[in-house]
């Protein structure tokens, strides 16, 4: 069952009736200024820190779960009969509804007893601020008198504070209202020099600023006392909770419509020019007023929009294919692309299912991320490389998150997960072998951000490699420390209490627990980082690291290895999880798809056995499990991952993000059928026919998808915010369509399924545009190359010479 459809040609979803089983979301900005919107113009927004900087309150945990939002009302002044154009929150049944999620935009759109409305919603490039661009139209027979309310609710900007301080937040709240436009200004007087703005183009007839005057003590959103008796009261906010509210009445004759432009912005004064006049206690809003005008003209929010849609245009161009499979290509060309720019924005930070105040920017997943989105904007991708590796430390572990603002690394969460300093080997050669920018491996950048203690960005990246290479526990395995990849798996957790995460763990002495992953992992970054010391002349710092990984795979072959497939870990009484030994978490697909990405068992059989297993254990029609047989109890020395119930997240759920490790994994040893099969198992576009069993929006990636053990099986939780997206744009992209940057040059060598006559695609890679063909003249995955007509040995397409922008690309696949 459906709730909507793909538009390819506008790059849209159409969702065409508002119950969607969840809230069906989207983002607003690609910048500073976001904002969270779902399908029925719920959500929030912040500036740059979800927590630190919230514009607008969203409440969690709430009923019905998405309440509160942007909400426009209607209201026909000759019935008294109002509605939300929204749908939500009046649930009035609407003879119409369309809402068309866009890259950073949404339009919500409906239709009662002939009264049209359509909101489009975006951030303009280079804005602090939203444009809500109402549009009412009069498709009945006669003259229509009607009111539009605007409503938001403020946040009182830290919104951990604002939901729990309430002593004093009842108390700070303060507001300011001139010539219609309301400034939210709680503690602009001491502590802030920052306000929220929300303007209204037409003439108001009225507003209100104190929640409970617009609502009612005792009603919700649903029915506001002022727009069912049709006249707002002019209240003022003195502490409680400040809302924005216009009023704006229009007489529509028959066929006519009428424009309504609502902004909703943000700004900073520079701390010595915060009153006007000077010494006042109101606000200095001079530098707003010129944007506000702006924007308030229907032109200009035309043209900020078509701005927005070429900005998103250009980019996903860089990147277009056209394969036999529908949903290869509208993931790949639109939504996957889309939701890698707001991974890597957000990182794990604000979402429906992540509140915007428990997680800033995660370690590990900031570097993941940026495998999806480093070809979008390079510029922005070095950016974010330089901010994570100043919140490494000189031990060359890392903060395992940090704060968007600050950039500091978060000391409640901490480091000593040994995973994460390897990731960044990962992010930076990503970004070398796109851009050919070798100068970031000079860039001087600080260790835990302290002044003083800058060494080269390669430096760093030695000091990660070093990290595992000094942290080897009785196997020669690395060290798990606190967790690897997977947060819940957490052997040293001797100590903990049933029920706590991760972050409150207290560890055991000793901590001997070890990680295959990791040693996997290693064996990924270590290879890279050889070839990247290699390209540089250091030759024999190339052979060690080698040397490094081959002493590792050595371990694994003997240690890591159960017989049928790879083990997972050792506990910290050095007995092996993930292993035919143990009664329940005998398999783990992580080990499987990281440990064949890192070369191992290619040779020998290994791989194609591994990957048998995993086909025969852990694959199912909606994706692969994590593990099997799921955990059926609490186990004090396996932690978190034991206290999901069987088939959720860790213990045994489709944890989207390992799926792609093993469709690379099913492209290395020439499985083209296998690999593409399991990428649409997972596919959001594929999974949209089945949308009552998924449940989650059908254009985006989900964390999780309910394994076989649980009652709920197929469906997905925790849309959006997932590393799922960049690798499952990795897989796709460069091992299953195999177009993939190398230090020397964008490599074309597919391992796509037997059925496929071949494929097209353009990419821009180094400011050169390609044109690729590749087309099928036998079953295998042998290629021949062509560039500009010449045959070219090998399958990496040389770099052209300087000045040339076009490059033709001919393979065959025989
Ligand atoms: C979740 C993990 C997540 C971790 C960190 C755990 O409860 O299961 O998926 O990585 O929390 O927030
Ligand atoms: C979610 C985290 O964001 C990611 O870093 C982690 O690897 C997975 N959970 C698995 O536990």
């Amino acid at each position: 069952m459906k709730f909507g459809t793909f538009d390819d040609q506008n790059r849209e979803y159409v969702i065409t009736r508002p119950d969607t089983p969840l809230p069906w979301i989207n983002y607003l900005g690609c910048e500073a200024y976001f904002g969270i919107i779902s399908n029925t113009a719920g959500g929030y927004s912040f500036y740059q820190d979800p927590r630190l900087r919230r514009i607008t309150r969203y409440r969690y945990n709430n009923v019905p779960m998405d309440m509160g939002g942007r909400y426009i009302y209607l209201r026909d002044n000759t019935s008294g009969e109002f509605w939300s154009p929204s749908w939500q929150p009046t649930r009035k049944p609407l003879d119409e509804y369309t809402c068309r999620h866009g890259q950073g935009y949404s339009i919500i759109s409906s239709s009662l007893k002939g009264v049209f409305a359509s909101t489009r919603y975006f951030v303009p490039m280079g804005e602090n601020l939203e444009v809500w661009q109402l549009t009412v139209r009069n498709d009945r027979g006669e003259a229509l008198d009607l009111s539009v309310f605007s409503s938001i609710e403020f946040c009182l900007w830290d919104a951990l504070d604002d939901s729990s301080n309430f002593q004093r937040n009842f108390s700070t709240g303060q507001v300011e209202v001139e010539d219609g436009v309301i400034y939210h200004k709680t503690e602009y007087r001491e502590r802030r020099n920052h306000f929220a703005y929300f303007a209204c183009s037409a003439e108001v007839a009225g507003f209100d600023t104190q929640r409970e005057a617009f609502l009612g003590a005792y009603r919700g959103w649903d029915s506001p006392q002022v727009v069912e008796a049709g006249q707002c009261s002019n209240s003022i906010a003195y502490g409680w909770s400040p809302v924005g509210v216009h009023q704006v009445n229009v007489t529509l004759q028959p066929g006519e419509e009428r424009q309504v432009i609502f902004l909703l912005g943000y700004h900073e004064n520079p701390a010595d020019d915060k009153f006007d006049p000077p010494g006042s206690q109101t606000i200095n809003k001079r530098a707003v007023k010129t944007v506000i005008r702006r924007y308030l003209q229907a032109e200009e929010a035309d043209r900020a929009f078509a701005v927005l849609k070429t900005y998103w245009g250009e980019l996903l161009d860089r990147f277009q294919v056209e394969t036999p499979d529908e949903h290869t290509n509208r993931m790949v060309n639109i939504w996957n692309a889309y939701q890698n720019m707001i991974t890597f924005n957000m990182s794990r930070s604000a979402s429906y299912f992540e509140s915007g105040i428990g997680r800033g920017m995660g370690y590990r997943d900031s570097n993941q991320d940026l495998l999806g989105f480093v070809h979008m904007v390079p510029e922005r991708a070095r950016e974010r490389i330089l901010d994570l590796a100043a919140t490494q430390m000189a031990s060359g572990g890392a903060y395992h998150q940090y704060q968007q603002l600050t950039k500091r690394g978060n000391d409640a969460v901490g480091s000593n997960f040994n995973d994460d300093p390897l990731w960044l080997v990962l992010a930076v050669s990503a970004y070398i072998k796109e851009t050919g920018d070798w100068s970031i491996l000079d860039a001087m950048v600080p260790y835990d951000n302290q002044p003083g203690s800058e060494t080269p960005l390669y430096e760093h990246l030695q000091r990660s490699v070093r990290y595992t290479v000094e942290r080897k526990g009785p196997h020669g395995l690395p060290l798990i420390g606190r967790a690897d990849w997977n947060d819940c798996l957490n052997l040293n957790c001797f100590s903990s209490e049933p029920g706590q995460s991760f972050q409150t763990t207290t560890n055991k002495e000793g901590k001997v627990a070890e990680s295959v992953f990791i040693a996997g992992l290693f064996a990924v970054a270590g290879r890279e980082m050889a070839e990247l010391a290699a390209a540089r002349g250091n030759s024999a710092e190339a052979r060690e690291l080698i040397s490094q990984v081959e002493e590792m795979e050595a371990v694994v072959y003997q240690h890591g290895w159960d017989g049928a497939w790879f083990r997972r870990a050792y506990d910290d009484f050095g007995r092996p999880i993930g292993s035919a030994q143990n009664e329940e978490g005998q398999i783990f697909i992580e080990p499987q798809g990281m440990c064949i990405m890192g070369g191992l068992g290619l040779d020998d059989g290994k791989a194609e056995q591994a990957l048998k297993s995993v086909g025969e254990r852990l694959a199912t029609m909606h994706g692969i499990v994590l593990q099997q047989p799921a955990y059926s109890q609490y186990y004090l020395h396996l932690g978190e991952i034991s206290s999901y119930p069987p088939g959720y997240k860790e213990n045994a759920g489709i944890f989207c993000h390992t799926n792609p490790w093993i469709m690379i994994a099913e492209t290395l040893v020439g499985h083209g059928d296998q690999a593409h099969d399991y990428y649409l198992r997972i596919n959001p576009s594929r999974r949209e026919e089945i949308s009552e069993v998924h449940r989650g929006e059908p254009y985006v990636y989900s964390q999780m998808i309910a394994g076989r053990d649980a009652a709920t099986h197929g469906e997905a939780k925790n849309s959006w915010l997932t590393g799922t997206a960049a690798w499952n744009y990795v897989a796709i992209t460069q091992y299953i369509l195999g177009i993939q940057p190398t230090l020397k040059g964008l490599k074309v060598a597919p391992v796509i399924p037997a059925a496929w006559k071949g494929f097209k695609s353009t990419r821009l890679y180094r400011g050169v545009t390609y044109q690729i063909e590749v087309e099928r003249k036998g079953p295998g995955n042998l290629t021949r190359l062509w560039v500009n007509g010449q045959a070219v040995e090998g399958n990496v397409v040389p770099l052209p010479e300087t000045g040339v922008k076009d490059v033709q690309v001919k393979v065959e696949l025989a």
